[in-house]
Order: structure tokens, then sequence, then C-alpha cells
């Protein structure tokens, strides 16, 4: 049966009648300059997504989230790609406040098993590359037919260890962004866009 709710619901939000968008263009109080706005991040996932799906024809890659930061972008990201493929997540912790603490701890594994699969990382961010590295070597034990980065944003000035990137959404200059699943002591992160908070905010 279903609940008297959803029927007022799905009556309310018909197509035709669809609920009222927040407009993506007012700009949060805590924000200085926003970086890549919603279209600007829209079109660029679309072209990683034809990359990746020209890439791993026929190879039904297992996508790797990296929680939580690349929530957001791992779900844009498969509805834009045209060949099957599956999901897992793993969660890191590496990051207190606005700096690394230079120590990464895995506190989620996969829940499937990687041997013989391809499998590509999708991150937020690499910044020192500690964590993506130490996922990488974590990953690789586990003898995936291959293992691939696909980041959306990537500091390339404040890299500590080389990771190879494969697939980079943008590069962008040493400064501290949030918005577009990427946080600030966990606020934020719901932002349609990525941009940089204004010194008031810390
Ligand atoms: P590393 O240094 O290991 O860092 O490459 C990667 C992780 O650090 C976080 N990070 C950021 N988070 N704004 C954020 O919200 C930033 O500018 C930023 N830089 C690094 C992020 O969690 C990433 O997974
Ligand atoms: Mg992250």
């Amino acid at each position: 049966m279903i609940p008297g709710y959803l029927f007022y619901r799905m009556g309310e939000y018909s197509v035709g009648n669809l609920p009222p968008k927040m407009p993506t263009t007012t700009l949060h109080p805590d924000i200085q300059e926003v970086l890549f706005d919603a279209d600007v991040l829209r079109a660029r996932i679309k072209e990683l997504a034809a990359s990746l799906s020209q890439d791993y024809q026929g190879k039904d890659p297992v996508l790797v989230g990296v929680l939580k930061g690349s929530a957001l972008f791992l779900a844009d990201l498969v509805r834009e790609m045209t060949i099957p493929c599956t999901i897992d997540f793993v969660s890191m912790a590496s990051y207190e406040g606005e700096s690394s603490t230079g120590e990464v701890r895995l506190l989620l594994d996969l829940r499937s098993n990687p041997h013989g699969k391809h499998v590509v990382i999708v991150e937020d961010i690499v910044d020192t590359g500690l964590s993506l590295s130490s996922l990488m070597e974590n990953i690789k034990a586990k003898r995936p037919a291959s293992v691939e980065i696909c980041v959306l944003l990537d500091k390339k000035e404040t890299r500590k260890i080389p990771v190879s990137t494969k697939y980079v959404g943008f590069e962008i200059p040493n400064k501290f962004v949030i918005g577009y699943g990427l946080d600030y002591n966990e606020k934020y992160r719901q932002l349609p866009y990525v941009g940089i908070l204004k010194d008031s905010a810390i």
C-alpha cells in the first residue's frame, strides 16, 4: 500500500507542476569567490565521464568514491557515464579543519573485492598526495586488473608525494576550497559550486 503522504506529494509534484528551485546564483555569505559554478562543473564532469566511458568500454569498472568529499562528484559522474559500471566507497581521514595532519587512516574499506577488477578511484581533491598514494597502495595490494585516479580538483603546487592522476577536472592554486562535497569542518558540502571561503568564516 502506498502511504497517503506519498500520494499527496506525487500529485503535488507531478510533471508540469514541479516545486520551485532554489536559485543557484544566490551566493552564500561566507563565500569570497566562486571558482567553478554549477554549469562549469556539469560541463567538465560530462567530459570526464565521456573519457572514462571510452577508456573503460567493455571493462565494467568499479568507481571507488572517497567519502565524504567525493559523494556529489561521483553521483554526477556516474549519471553521465554511458557504459556499465559499479560503485563502492572507502573513507579516509587526513584532515582536521583547514590543514593536513599528515597522517592517513582508512576508516572504511571496500565492500567489494577489487581483485581482477578495473578500479577508478574518484576523489574530490588531491593536495599533498598522501591520502591518494596511501589508498593506491592499499588497493594495489588487492591485485586489481588496473587502478587509476579521477580527481575533480588538483592542487599541483602542494604535492609532497607524486601520484598519477590520469583524469583531472581542474587544476587549482593553493587555496582552501569548499562546496560541491568539499567542507570546512563539515559545513558547505551542499553548495552547488566550488568556492573560496572568506577569512572571516575561518
Ligand atoms: P592530501 O593532502 O592527502 O589531501 O592530498 C587530500 C584530502 O584533503 C582534503 N583537502 C581539502 N578539503 N578543501 C577541502 O574541503 C581543500 O581545499 C582541501 N585540500 C585538501 C580532502 O578531504 C582530500 O580528500
Ligand atoms: Mg576527501
